[in-house]
């Protein structure tokens, strides 16, 4: 792929010339996604500057995993008023719509950071913006000063799916039987807000992935033709890992315990940031646990409220006596858990999960095999390519029977089958050889870090040529921006 002199030249001399700046949509799983992006991208010599309000760059370096933030700048921009009620954990529809008011809030913050992008453009020969998709209203107004990327946070075969579902056509690539629907992943008033980023989202001059064509290069191909890519460049450079040493980084309590279990005998369970489970759920889940008699880490929290550091935060209850009754072979983290950690420790061999994108791509980096349990948004369809695709993990309850309660006795026989059975033995060893492949991608000669340094030869190119588009180069069909498929990936 393309040459990588240009990046290798002179690291001062391309961060005098060009700016990156990083815009994230507040909400977790996007926030880590774009702060690893922010890493690496600095990790090349570039000057990056992670820009949102105070309050989600204050969230995003707290919850940071293995990441080296030392030469990353943040730009806290002032924290607009919003409400931030709590998540309601008995809705029978997971979706957060706790989070709207936030993304709402952003849109306030739109001529700040055309300000920003404008002063720094007098700095720098170039400035990039990085955003995501669901935010492309925010940096419009920058865009007279920069040429902007969106980052997408969602897997390619989610995405693909989606575009071809929307232009109502046939999908090229054969499927598997039994399709989740699109029905309920994303409630009407969200679609709203994402409807806000369609007309914006023209200005884009290329599209990130963060997957690999080693695993997803189907749909990668599919989202790179020209009716829906229109022209523009698409770089597939994920997954994108933690730069550091992960064993060094923390000291949890969880990770103790997993010491001195047997190599490949916890399921590690945990449903993100995004998802509240209401009382019964719970019950159901800790019997469902207890009686499989598998050993477990269970992460059980509140989803996140709109903002995480406004006060009161509901713990949930377990049943009575339930965490004295499984010392022996479980084990239950109240507060921030060091996933990456948990799921690249020799004695995990399953993880029960929401499949959000973030959660599947350390999944099948660190070759864990899934119990998928899709909440919302792209998860169904993360769940399909993860159990149908690439066959590396099992269903918990079909995403047409999602109002209903999941039963402990559903979650036993899951969680039995996915640690202690040939089935499950079968599912480990191709997740083993699938993370082969995936962290390949990333290393030197691997198609990942080919696109990667395409996309910063890309960026660093020499010619200054103007890159604001004008309204001739806008392309006037919106079929390339279903950006109602970016909505969640945490
Ligand atoms: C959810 O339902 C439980 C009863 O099952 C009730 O005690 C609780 O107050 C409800 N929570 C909300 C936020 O409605």
């Amino acid at each position: 792929m393309a040459s990588c002199n240009d990046i290798h030249e002179s690291k001062e001399h391309i961060s005098k010339e060009v700016v990156v700046i990083v815009v994230p949509l507040p909400a977790q799983g996007h926030l880590n996604q774009l702060l690893q992006l922010s890493c690496l991208l600095s990790s090349y010599g570039l000057q990056v500057h992670f820009v949102s309000s105070a309050i989600y760059n204050r969230q995003a370096k707290l919850r940071a995993n293995g990441l080296d933030m030392d030469k990353l700048h943040f730009h806290d921009l002032p924290t607009p008023a919003f409400q931030s009620p709590p998540p309601n954990p008995n809705s029978t529809n997971k979706f957060p719509t706790q989070l709207q008011p936030a993304w709402y809030a952003m849109l306030s913050l739109r001529q700040l950071v055309a300000e920003y992008v404008e002063h720094m453009s007098k700095q720098a020969k170039r400035v990039v913006i990085i955003h995501d998709p669901v935010m492309a209203a925010v940096v419009q107004e920058a865009i007279p000063n920069a040429e902007s990327y969106a980052f997408n946070c969602v897997s390619a075969y989610y995405y693909s799916s989606f575009v071809w579902e929307s232009l109502g056509k046939p999908f090229p690539i054969e499927q598997p039987k039994n399709l989740p629907s699109f029905k309920g992943c994303v409630p009407d008033e969200v679609f709203k807000f994402v409807a806000l980023q369609e007309e914006p989202l023209k200005y884009r001059a290329g599209y990130l992935f963060n997957t690999c064509r080693d695993i997803e290069g189907p749909y990668v191909d599919l989202l790179e033709r020209e009716e829906v890519a229109e022209n523009r460049k698409l770089w597939a450079i994920g997954p994108i890992l933690p730069s550091k040493s992960l064993s060094a980084n923390s000291q949890h309590k969880c990770l103790e315990w997993l010491d001195k279990q047997a190599p490949k005998s916890v399921i590690y369970v945990s449903f993100g940031t995004m998802t509240s489970l209401s009382d019964e759920e719970i019950k159901e889940q800790a019997i469902g646990l207890e009686q499989s008699k598998q050993k477990f880490i269970w992460v059980l929290r509140d989803a996140d409220k709109a903002n995480v550091f406004d006060g009161e935060v509901r713990r949930p209850e377990l049943p009575d006596g339930f965490e004295e009754r499984v010392v022996e072979f479980g084990t239950v983290v109240r507060d921030w858990a060091p996933q990456p950690e948990i799921l690249s420790h020799p004695s995990t061999g399953g993880f029960m999960s929401h499949c959000g994108w973030n959660s599947c791509l350390e999944s099948i980096t660190m070759g864990v095999p899934i119990a998928a349990w899709p909440m919302h948004s792209d998860q169904p369809r993360n769940a399909v390519l993860i159990t149908e695709i690439l066959k590396t993990g099992l269903i918990v309850r079909e995403w047409e029977r999602r109002e209903e309660l999941v039963k402990a006795s559903t979650i036993e026989n899951i969680v039995r089958r996915l640690m202690a059975s040939e089935e499950g033995n079968t599912l480990r060893k191709q997740a083993e050889e699938l993370a082969a492949v995936v962290r390949r991608s990333t290393e030197e000669g691997g198609t990942s870090k080919a696109e990667l340094d395409s996309f910063i030869a890309h960026i660093t190119r020499h010619n200054m040529d103007s890159v604001s588009p004008t309204s001739s180069s806008i392309p006037s069909s919106s079929t390339g921006c279903n950006i109602s498929s970016h909505v969640s990936a945490a």
